[in-house]
């Protein structure tokens, strides 16, 4: 770890499964010098920050874990939400919209003020919708605040064309954008192109596999953990090691005045800059439903 990241601490709103995943990925990985667990429900949060801590007792990390308040959490480099009810089986992720709404503006009131450079990384559901408003109830700037969004279905994509094709995850690049949630897209960059020259790879199946995974892990085990804490922890790590890559990650779109993932640069400011992308016309049709649909939801909770 580098000196400045020892000093680092990272927030993280909620101890339940995705909270605390989060967590023990950050301890394997160290980036931070302290991770604080933020949740109202004392029991569980300090029952997980023992079980936590005993994951630092060995091995390579001098990472702490200790449970914190809302207040000391606005002072952190990053905080990371995944405070909220999760869905249930049969759930969509806006289905969660008030119920996680009305959690998001009192855990945000309650960690005012913000340190002027914290990040808020939302992760709770639906995620394009609490990064809007916690955009605007934190009042932070807006590459500041961002969402997850899709770059764990990005993950889930590569994921199922390395299988298919034979071709390393790592060297597809290939992202899933627009909404984390019904409405995503699926693009494919040069060497997706290059890797399916066989027709009888469905692209739209594979997409329909990706978007249906979360689903799919839920059906079985009730609620997914791994693969959003492996994509967090990758994202705090860019952020505070400054690392500036490209991810798809949700933020605010200036032109559809929604938060939807695009590939950007991100780093110890938050969003550095959108990597602007060629779409075609099908494509771009596609981005600007999953908008449209984004946009139906926050009219509606602003009306
Ligand atoms: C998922 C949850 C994080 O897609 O929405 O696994």
């Amino acid at each position: 770890m580098s000196q400045k990241s020892m000093t680092s601490r990272i927030a993280i709103l909620g101890s339940g499964e995705v909270g605390s995943t989060i967590a023990y990925s950050l301890i394997l990985n160290p980036v931070a010098g302290e991770i604080l667990l933020v949740d109202p429900k004392e029991e569980v949060r300090d029952a997980q920050v023992q079980d936590l801590s005993d994951a630092t007792f060995h091995g390579n990390t001098s990472t702490q874990v200790r449970a914190g308040t809302h207040k000391e959490a606005g002072q952190c480099d990053i905080v990371v939400i995944t405070a909220g009810a999760a869905q249930k089986k049969g759930e969509s992720r806006t289905d969660l919209v008030g119920r996680n709404l009305k959690i998001l503006s009192s855990a945000i009131d309650d960690m005012k003020p913000f340190r002027e450079d914290t990040i808020i990384v939302l992760v709770s559901n639906p995620v394009d919708i609490l990064t809007y408003f916690a955009q605007k109830f934190s009042g932070l700037p807006k590459h500041q605040v961002i969402g997850s969004g899709t770059f764990l279905d990005s993950a889930r994509l590569r994921g199922i064309l390395a299988q298919k094709c034979g071709v390393a995850a790592s060297s597809i690049d290939a992202y899933v954008l627009g909404e984390h949630g019904d409405s995503q897209m699926v693009i494919g960059g040069v060497p997706l192109e290059l890797a399916l020259p066989d027709a009888s790879i469905d692209k739209a199946a594979i997409a329909e596999d990706t978007k249906k995974k979360a689903a799919a892990i839920m059906e079985s085990k009730g609620a997914t953990a791994y693969g959003i804490g492996g994509v967090t922890s990758s994202i705090c790590k860019s952020i505070l090691f400054d690392q500036c890559n490209i991810r798809p990650i949700s933020h605010y779109q200036d032109d559809m005045n929604v938060c939807l993932s695009m590939p950007v640069i991100i780093g110890r400011k938050g969003i550095v800059r959108q990597i602007p992308l060629k779409l075609n016309d099908g494509e771009k049709k596609e981005l600007e439903q999953s908008a449209k649909s984004l946009r139906e939801i926050i009219d509606d909770v602003e009306k």
